[in-house]
């Protein structure tokens, strides 16, 4: 018999309380397919494995080239979801993108909804980026980043983006993670016009990790994305639209507003606060020296604001590491500092 204490006693139905809670949230259901029923491949063809029963497809970056695939058709509005499991070890300058964009059709004025993984130096977790551009407002990049509460190396986990004409939503696993609501404010920068779904893996040595300081090391390749579970649901759209299409197009995007994965539930919400609370690490809606004036989906939350500095990165982060036990000696420390501060401001 295991005797506690009564605040550890209490301690521990938080936890018990806390993880209920999450685990309340309805798990997502949809039907998924076969990689051929969806999808084609992109670019590095012989980069791009296919399991036997053509449900999971691995995406290889090796010294010769990165790989990735496109969905045979494009969606007006959707949900596209797949579950991934990232490349391990030391993975500095990959990036592994779930997309979806209209980039190669709306070349000015393109719409895209992105999860962008950026790998790391070994020891140093995968970020997670998730980004916003309508009819190509390039210049107003609306990122935000987080860290994961698991390891996404070692076991699956599903990555969704929710497209509706209403609002968009990225969610990791049953968890909405980030939502954006369409309002008048935002205008075309909310994403409106048919895309295409990709997946991705490619050397961005240039600027993933540190700014560009960390490169992408071959000996360590090859680098391995593994997609699996997928679904890509929506109203699919082979070619200009047509008055029968945007009837049948807003037919479908008024039965994915009402669906689960669409319904913004109390519980989700909650949910939601709590994961951004713990993981988020930037947010452009912070980031006063790069946005002076506010943009109108920001919810702006105070406690909230008060964890992230001018620049969007969170304060937190660059005090937890910068505890006085760990520098030697005041120059030490100066050189800790003026690293971390780099490392922060690379978060
Ligand atoms: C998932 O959805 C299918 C069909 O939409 C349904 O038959 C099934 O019962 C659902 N499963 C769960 C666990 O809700
Ligand atoms: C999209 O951009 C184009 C040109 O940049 C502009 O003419 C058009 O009005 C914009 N659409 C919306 C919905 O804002």
């Amino acid at each position: 018999m295991v005797c506690l204490t009564p605040a550890a006693a209490a301690l521990l139905l938080l936890v018990v309380v806390l993880a209920a809670a999450v685990s309340a949230l309805p798990a997502i259901n949809v039907t998924t397919m076969a990689f051929e029923d969806g999808y084609a491949p992109l670019f590095g063809h012989g980069n791009i494995l296919r399991s036997a029963d053509h449900r999971t497809v691995s995406l290889l970056l090796d010294r010769s080239t990165g790989s990735g695939f496109i969905s045979s058709s494009m969606y007006q509005h959707g949900f596209f979801s797949a579950s991934i499991k990232l490349p391990s070890d030391y993975t500095a300058g990959v990036v592994v993108a779930f997309y979806a964009s209209n980039g190669d059709v709306f070349e000015k004025r393109h719409d895209e909804l992105d999860f962008e993984f950026l790998g790391n130096i070994r020891g140093k977790p995968w970020r997670v980026q998730t980004n916003v551009y309508g009819n190509g407002s390039v210049g107003r990049g609306r990122e935000e980043r987080y860290v994961l509460p698991f390891d996404p190396t070692t076991e699956f986990h599903r990555y969704s983006i929710l497209w509706t004409p209403a609002a968009v939503a990225f969610y990791v696993d049953d968890v909405p993670v980030r939502e954006v609501r369409q309002s008048a404010a935002m205008g075309g920068d909310f994403p409106s016009k048919p895309m295409s779904v990709y997946a991705t893996v490619w050397d961005a040595s240039t600027w993933a990790t540190a700014g560009g300081r960390y490169r992408v090391n071959y000996r360590y390749g090859p680098f391995v994305a593994s997609f699996t579970d997928l679904a890509l649901l929506g109203c699919r759209v082979d070619g200009p639209i047509q008055q029968t299409t945007a009837e049948r197009c807003a037919a479908a995007a008024e039965a994915l507003r009402a669906s689960d994965v669409a319904v913004m539930t109390v519980e989700k919400q909650q949910a939601m606060r709590r994961f951004r609370e713990r993981n988020m690490v930037y947010s452009y809606c912070y980031d006063t020296l790069r946005y002076p004036a506010a943009f109108p989906e920001c919810d702006v939350v105070e406690s909230e604001r008060r964890r992230f500095k001018d620049t969007g990165h969170l304060r937190f982060a660059l005090r937890r590491r910068m505890s006085p036990r760990r520098s030697h000696g005041r120059a030490a420390s100066r050189d800790r500092v003026r690293e971390l501060k780099k490392r922060a401001a690379d978060m």
